[in-house]
């Protein structure tokens, strides 16, 4: 049996509303209005989904202590789809966040076969410098890798083991499920919630932020937590952002160099791939003028709503403009490498400077 997302090879999601309603996610538009400060992703409809976002919205509210969770896989290069999540975990820090990062060298190892050593490597140079760089902070922030954490987080995966079936796992995972991906997913179930165990925190909200494709774990992980009594957790919270397109279409992926922008490429280098970016233009100018563009189906328009124009005026303007025939690829593209270039300029000089600060963020 296929499952309908499986996190290890789901390559881009067709519809997102159709799969919402299949699992339960609720749209998360209700709290852009109600946050006092929602991020940037979550006013433009990047981040669209939830599951029991209620407890954090609260919490943040009422100022009260709650955790926030994520990990990565270190795959690659640091990208732009990666910095929208690291945007989402500064933004959960400055509310007021106890912040988690798990490093999953365990799960990098059982499925894509990437040595620990080399998971190691690339974790501390590509990502946890760029969140530094970024503005992650290191008061209340912890950043652990799966192979080299503390004695209770192994102690709660080996004891959570015990609530789920190897049914469930197939059922969700699919036939082609392994005892090294049991145990990988295992380590993202304690990923989740070992920052209510007493020894990291307590008792508390969690909240996940995380695209579509992580939904299976995160379900089996709410399944276990209420089936695990003895622990008294509450239910960790989800957020599901939209992934951003790579820049020829298609999923933004670290094993294809043309499909993403580096945060730390030559500049010379990044613009050349900007230029070759999927637009929504027509097939000639005068079409262009009479009919419009489409920035919906724009990779440097999405450039701009995720990272590079966060004034929201600007980006309508943008918008208007190209819809209505005004403004064209050409001159739209070169002010888009423009943003590029600056960006990625000031954001290398911080990167530089991040480097040596990396021991203040890791837990072991
Ligand atoms: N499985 C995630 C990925 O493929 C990485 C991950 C491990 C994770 N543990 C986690 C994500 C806990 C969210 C929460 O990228």
């Amino acid at each position: 049996m296929k499952p309908a997302i499986d996190p290890w090879t789901t390559a881009q999601i067709e519809n997102y509303k159709e799969l919402f309603d299949t699992f339960g996610i609720k749209p998360f538009t209700p709290f852009v209005k109600k946050l006092k400060d929602p991020h940037l992703l979550m006013k433009r409809g990047v981040v669209i989904g939830h599951r029991d976002f209620d407890r954090i919205y609260d919490a943040i509210k009422n100022k009260e202590d709650f955790a926030m969770l994520t990990g990565l896989m270190p795959s690659g290069p640091f990208h732009f789809g990666h910095k929208m999540v690291a945007d989402q975990i500064i933004w959960y820090q400055k509310q007021g966040a106890e912040v988690f990062i798990t490093v999953a060298d365990i799960e990098a190892y059982a499925v894509r076969n990437i040595p620990l050593e080399k998971c190691r490597e690339t974790a501390i140079n590509e990502y946890i410098a760029n969140y530094i760089a970024l503005g992650l902070k290191p008061k209340k922030a912890h950043i652990y890798f799966q192979s080299d954490y503390k004695k209770e987080y192994y102690r709660l995966k080996s004891m959570i083991s015990k609530r789920a079936t190897l049914n469930e796992f197939k059922a969700i995972y699919g036939d082609d499920i392994s005892p090294a991906k049991i145990n990988a997913v295992l380590h993202q179930v304690a990923d989740i919630l070992h920052p209510q165990l007493p020894e990291f925190g307590g008792k508390r909200p969690v909240i996940v932020p995380v695209g579509v494709d992580q939904d299976p774990h995160i379900r089996l992980t709410r399944d276990i937590a209420s089936r695990a009594s003895e622990f008294d957790f509450i239910l960790p919270s989800s957020t599901y952002h939209r992934f951003q397109t790579g820049i020829r279409g298609g999923k933004m992926s670290s094993s294809k160099p043309e499909s993403f922008i580096a945060l730390n490429e030559n500049p010379e280098i990044a613009v050349k791939k900007l230029k070759t970016a999927l637009t929504g233009g027509r097939d000639t100018v005068e079409e262009q003028k009479k009919l419009g563009g489409t920035p919906e189906n724009c990779v440097i328009y999405e450039f701009y709503l995720y990272h590079l124009i966060p004034d929201d005026k600007e980006l309508k303007k943008v918008y208007e403009n190209c819809r209505a025939g005004k403004l064209l690829c050409g001159e739209n593209k070169a002010r888009a490498v423009e943003l590029l270039e600056k960006f990625l300029k000031e954001h290398q000089k911080k990167l530089e400077k991040a480097r040596n600060q990396v021991d203040k963020y890791i837990t072991s």
